[in-house]
């Protein structure tokens, strides 16, 4: 059923005291301070709980974030009216320089694990021998996502969360308040004293969404940076961030699956004073946590729990969420205590794991791969082995400090895992199971493919990557000949790496530009061709020339110069050549282009031969004139800031600075980081500075209130 923090009676009187704040002003007086004050934490407490539990916000972010200002302003201007739990806390100010270690009030216990019907059946007999009750009766099940995160401990005392804490041994975790109070799945306050609670503390698991973890881990690469092997990590690592901020930015939430403890108000233990499992859950929801309603099940008997544990196996990849299983608890607290704990695992509950994404192979052989941008990248060859319903038998070692920090050796027997969609990787190896014949990996200090041993590479610090700087061996020149025309690039029909090949052996590819002056009589006679194909390959190379030119960006192999990064490039110059003429401030004037990028494209345009090589493509044809595609921004073709820069400046009053930026974006504009000759609009907030004077002195750029921005984007 769906559970409700508040009443719809509730509701409509917070969405009144919204509506009615929002066309206030912060008061001055201390009086009506108070009442403001509290009102706002009440009303934003309900929106977070709209926007973060329920997914079905009432008010826009705007309308969110003005009574999120007021609120701050009102406690900047009385400090004292502040309170500990108010929405403000959780903007993530407070990094925290040592992490403590915090006592669980009960042992964090681990859950014994089943992989089948056979072993599910077997634990139902169990529980029922344990119950003391008859073979024919029913054992009710609540049946739950078992979630691939970071377990986390909270405590609430008196309805405010005191305390966060990882799991940690089970006994001692660390704690991470400061990080707990930025997710705002979590409530800072919960009504626990309505039902007769003064302390508890919830068992539940910090997670990141599979979609957001992609997106995270594409800006890394694009920034970079050293990538996150799997959202587990990426979650588990955000909750042990000092810097809460960082926490954050992750955008981890999380989900509450057990009570663990709780006391009531004169201090005697109430943890086990509810009907079942799933009524507690039902409470926890109720008080405004995220619990896995929709994705748990309560089953008459062992028969459905296996149905819906199959159910959930085929499932999985669907959900936003990565779940390695599911949990089966005995629903009835009473028959859940005459089951009974070990210290290891409570025997009421097990844990049924999905079909193993994970599997030891032996690692027979490492080669090296040369790429298009020259980088080298390791490749370890496996002996096969099925994962998930796919047979792996090789993964990328990504690079040397990989290797380095996995102590891989070949002839070692490895764990390999695939989560759901997740080309597969090495998650360690078994040192206990060496005999001594395991040879260490030798990267090579020359290209791999080049017989003369002359091409030294060279070893990138930010990503430990090596680099053949001078290919010799023509493996590197292919590479970016096979990308050059592939389907992201200039996607040239008709142009199969075998093609490739034979047209290299034939002497007839040596740079891009000879794909453009192709001689395709010759080409009709070649076998497999005739002069059908040979036409068409024309035509294919013909159209391809007018490409918009954030094809051809992309198609140059620029290390990080990826579509996204192209089409933003593209949309800023009139010709491609324009590119040699910028400076690094120009480029990082792009918010989404950082500063590696900028380095990449700018080494590419100041090397002579790369220029000619554009000059010589220009004179066979290949446009290299921004189209009108290319004017076409990322998001909006016609929105009322389409083609224009814009910066903001100053304080703002109507918008926080990201909403601001937001709403630029979604009408069409492109951020800019900086004043120059090249940003279109200028808004200024209170006490604006120094961009505010350059901007005045450039005289081209158009200055505009908040308030006048606000009128353009109606
Ligand atoms: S119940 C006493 N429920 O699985 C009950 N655990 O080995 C024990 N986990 O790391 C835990 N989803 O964080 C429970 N729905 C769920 C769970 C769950 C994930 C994790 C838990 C712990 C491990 C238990």
């Amino acid at each position: 059923g769906v559970t409700m923090r508040y009443s719809v009676d509730e509701q409509r009187l917070l969405f009144d005291l919204s509506k009615r704040l929002l066309g206030e002003v912060p008061t001055a007086s201390p009086l009506e301070a108070a009442i403001q004050i509290a009102d706002l934490a009440r009303c934003l407490e309900y929106h977070e709980w709209r926007y973060y539990i329920l997914n079905d916000p009432m008010l826009g972010d705007f309308e969110y974030d003005t009574l999120f200002k007021m609120l701050q302003s009102l406690e900047r201007s009385y400090p004292n009216l502040k309170s500990k739990d108010s929405p403000t806390t959780r903007v993530g100010n407070d990094a925290v320089t040592d992490v403590a270690q915090a006592q669980h009030l009960t042992a964090m216990l681990s859950l014994e694990n089943s992989y089948n019907s056979d072993d599910l059946n077997d634990f139902d007999a169990q529980i029922k021998k344990l119950a003391d009750l008859p073979d024919d009766v029913a054992i009710v099940y609540c049946v739950e996502p078992k979630f691939d995160g970071g377990t986390i401990a909270l405590v609430y005392e008196d309805d405010v969360l005191v305390r966060a804490a990882t799991r940690g041994n089970g006994i001692i975790g660390e704690e991470m308040t400061h990080n707990a109070r930025v997710m705002r799945s979590i409530p800072l306050r919960a009504e626990f004293s309505k039902y007769g609670i003064r302390k508890v503390e919830l068992r539940g698991e910090a997670l990141i969404r599979k979609d957001i973890f992609e997106r995270a881990n594409k800006q890394r690469e694009a920034d970079g940076l050293q990538l996150f092997a799997n959202p587990r990590n990426a979650a588990t690592g955000g909750l042990r961030t000092k810097d809460p901020k960082e926490t954050k930015a992750r955008g981890i939430e999380a989900f509450v699956y057990q009570l663990g403890y709780a006391e009531n108000m004169a201090g005697a233990l109430v943890t086990r004073n509810f009907e079942s499992h799933h009524e507690a859950i039902e409470l926890l929801g109720k008080l405004g946590f995220m619990v896995p309603t929709s994705e748990t099940k309560v089953c008459q008997n062992i028969g459905e729990v296996i149905e819906f544990c199959n159910e959930w196996q085929v499932k999985r990849d669907d959900y936003a969420y990565e779940i390695d299983g599911m949990v089966v608890k005995v629903n009835d607290l009473r028959i859940q205590d005459q089951c009974g704990s070990t210290s290891h695992h409570p025997r009421w509950a097990v844990a049924f794991k999905f079909k193993a994404k994970q599997a030891t192979t032996k690692l027979l052989d490492v080669e090296f791969q040369v790429g298009k941008t020259g980088a080298i990248t390791p490749v370890a060859k496996l002996s096969p082995v099925a994962l998930a319903g796919v047979t792996v038998s090789s993964v990328s070692l990504h690079n040397e400090d990989f290797i380095n920090s996995k102590d891989l050796r070949i002839g070692d027997t490895v764990l390999v895992e695939r989560a759901g969609d997740v080309i597969p990787y090495i998650v360690k190896s078994l040192a206990e199971l060496r005999d001594g014949t395991e040879q260490p990996i030798v990267y090579p200090t020359f290209c791999p493919f080049d017989e003369t041993k002359t091409t030294t590479l060279l070893r990138l610090d930010d990503v430990a990557a090596y680099r053949c700087p001078e290919c010799t061996c023509g493996k590197q020149v292919y590479q970016k000949f096979v990308f050059h025309v592939s389907k992201d690039a200039m996607d040239i029909e008709g142009l199969s790496k075998a093609t490739i090949e034979r047209f290299m052996d034939m002497g007839w590819l040596r740079s891009i530009a000879d794909f453009y002056r192709l001689d395709y009589e010759k080409i009709a006679q070649l076998d497999g061709f005739g002069p059908k194909s040979a036409k068409n390959l024309q035509l294919a190379i013909e159209r391809a020339k007018q490409n918009p030119i954030q094809r051809f960006l992309h198609s140059l192999a620029v290390h990080h110069l990826g579509r996204k990064a192209s089409k933003l490039l593209a949309a800023e110059v009139e010709h491609v050549l324009d590119l040699a003429t910028w400076d690094k401030e120009r480029f990082l004037t792009i918010k989404e282009i950082g500063p590696v990028l900028a380095d990449n494209v700018m080494r590419f345009m100041s090397d002579e031969q790369n220029i000619a090589l554009l000059k010589e493509l220009e004179s066979l044809g290949v446009n290299m004139i921004a189209t009108d595609e290319d004017r076409k921004p990322a998001v909006v073709a016609d929105g009322a800031l389409t083609g224009k820069t814009i910066l903001f400046t100053g304080a703002l009053s109507l918008f926080t600075r990201d909403q601001a930026e937001k709403l630029a974006s979604a009408n069409g504009a492109t951020i800019a980081s900086s004043v120059s000759k090249n940003l279109h609009i200028l808004v200024v907030g209170e006490k604006a500075g120094s961009k505010l004077k350059k901007a005045q002195d450039i005289k081209t750029v158009q200055i505009i209130s908040e308030s006048e921005f606000a009128a353009l984007i109606e």
